[in-house]
């Protein structure tokens, strides 16, 4: 059997760039659709980071899904590094004038699935092999598979948003874009228990035995990661020895204050630094990590996600409502130039922050001559607070 229908935009990938987009679109009535290869179920169980700069939390507001994050989201005026064993609080406030909101990726994305079920709006999960046509032209048009019938959507534009491993991407003719990559040669190991947080604020940890982060979901549940070799298997891992290794890389305070209790997940994390350039193909558009992937380390991949899903949205509505293409024509050149600072970011505080397994002694030092300048410099600590709560959109200088 086969079934043909016809939208506005059809979005590929219900992860919270595919979210947002459809409910951005969606208060500015364009039509979308989404089509998402797992569950729902799925989709709204993956555990992520937690970290919102300010513009992301503005965008969750603007798209009318920010009332939980508003009311149970906690507000971060600083955090702390911890280096050989000596605490550094980076004043995130005090330097930059802006916070973050801690606000579990998780609960972003079932505030966004419940807005979108709220609104009936057209959503296909489970959707089998699907295939992007046609974005060279003007009418492109995908294909999947659902409930046993081959299905057919005609659309105005396609957006991208399937993540690292996603069929957009995939479908792109070589020699079409360049693509930049750094697979770093260890991973996180990140543990969640339903247990109160060591700390009021993040602690990002680095020492000897190499990188940890003391982070939360909330006031009662705590999320930590062990800088791992990317050898090592979950299986390897007791809770016991996850606590252990946490604890003998954190000070005397940490280890006093740190509550233990099973984990509710435990999984390793490939690090990895990604762009893609460009970001557009005709009429097929890619946003968040079907573009660029970041290393966790400084929290932006979803901040990244919502800037481009900004832009986007953006992009169409100048293109529906005022029958301009300007946004589209600088949508790549736009994401791409916030993106390549919060990559350069991501990529100089997990150096900074991590032990390589090829650094000899010399480097060891290099890196801590530069935490030692930077912990002691009022521009060294603005240089890393104006980059952890988010470098601007644009310098204004870019159209
Ligand atoms: N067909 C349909 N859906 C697909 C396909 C496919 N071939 N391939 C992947 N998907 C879906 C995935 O199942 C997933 O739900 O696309 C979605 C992509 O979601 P994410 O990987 O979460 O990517 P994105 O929405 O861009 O979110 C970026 O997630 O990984 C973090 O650090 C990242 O926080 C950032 C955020
Ligand atoms: C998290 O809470 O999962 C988290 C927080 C900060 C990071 C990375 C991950 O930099």
């Amino acid at each position: 059997m086969n079934v043909s229908h016809r939208t506005q935009v059809a979005i590929i990938g219900a992860g919270p760039s595919g979210l947002l987009l459809g409910q951005l679109l969606h208060r500015s009535g364009i039509d979308a659709v989404i089509l998402e290869r797992q569950t729902a179920e799925h989709v709204g169980n993956r555990i992520r980071a937690g970290v919102l700069e300010q513009v992301t939390t503005e965008l969750v507001n603007e798209a009318g899904v920010g009332a939980r994050m508003c009311r149970d989201g906690l507000v971060h005026d600083g955090f702390e590094l911890l280096i050989d064993g000596v605490r550094h609080r980076i004043d995130l406030k005090g330097l930059t004038g802006r916070s973050v909101m801690v606000y579990g990726q998780t609960e972003l994305t079932r505030d966004l699935m419940q807005a979108r079920q709220a609104a009936a709006l057209s959503t296909y999960y489970e959707a089998g092999e699907v295939a992007v046509h046609g974005y060279d032209g003007a009418r492109p048009w995908v294909t999947f598979k659902h409930g046993g019938a081959e299905q057919r959507i005609d659309c105005d534009f396609i957006a991208g948003c399937d993540g690292f491993h996603g069929a957009c991407r995939a479908s792109l003719p070589a020699g079409s874009f360049q693509e930049f990559e750094r697979v770093y040669p260890f991973g996180w190991l990140g543990v969640m228990s339903d247990t109160p947080p060591v700390n009021d604020e993040l602690i990002y940890a680095s020492g000897p035995r190499g990188f940890a982060l003391c982070s939360m979901r909330s006031h009662v549940r705590s999320r930590y990661y062990v800088q791992v070799p990317s050898t090592d298997k979950v299986s390897q891992w007791s809770d016991e020895a996850f606590w252990d290794e946490l604890r003998l890389r954190l000070d005397d305070k940490a280890r006093a204050t740190l509550v233990t209790g099973p984990s509710i997940e435990k999984s390793i994390a490939p690090l990895r630094s990604f762009v893609l350039e460009p970001l557009r193909f005709g009429r097929l558009f890619l946003a968040g990590d079907a573009g660029h992937i970041v290393p966790p380390a400084g929290a932006k991949g979803l901040n990244l996600a919502a800037t481009d899903v900004k832009l986007l949205a953006e992009a169409f509505i100048g293109h529906y409502r005022e029958r301009s293409n300007a946004g589209i024509d600088h949508y790549s050149a736009r994401c791409l130039r916030r993106i390549w600072r919060a990559e350069r970011f991501s990529w100089w505080f997990t150096r900074l922050l991590h032990r390589f397994p090829d650094d000899g002694p010399i480097i060891e030092r290099f890196n801590r001559a530069e935490l030692d300048y930077l912990l002691h410099s009022q521009s060294g600590l603005r240089t890393i607070a104006e980059n952890y709560v988010g470098l601007p959109l644009d310098f204004g200088d870019q159209g």
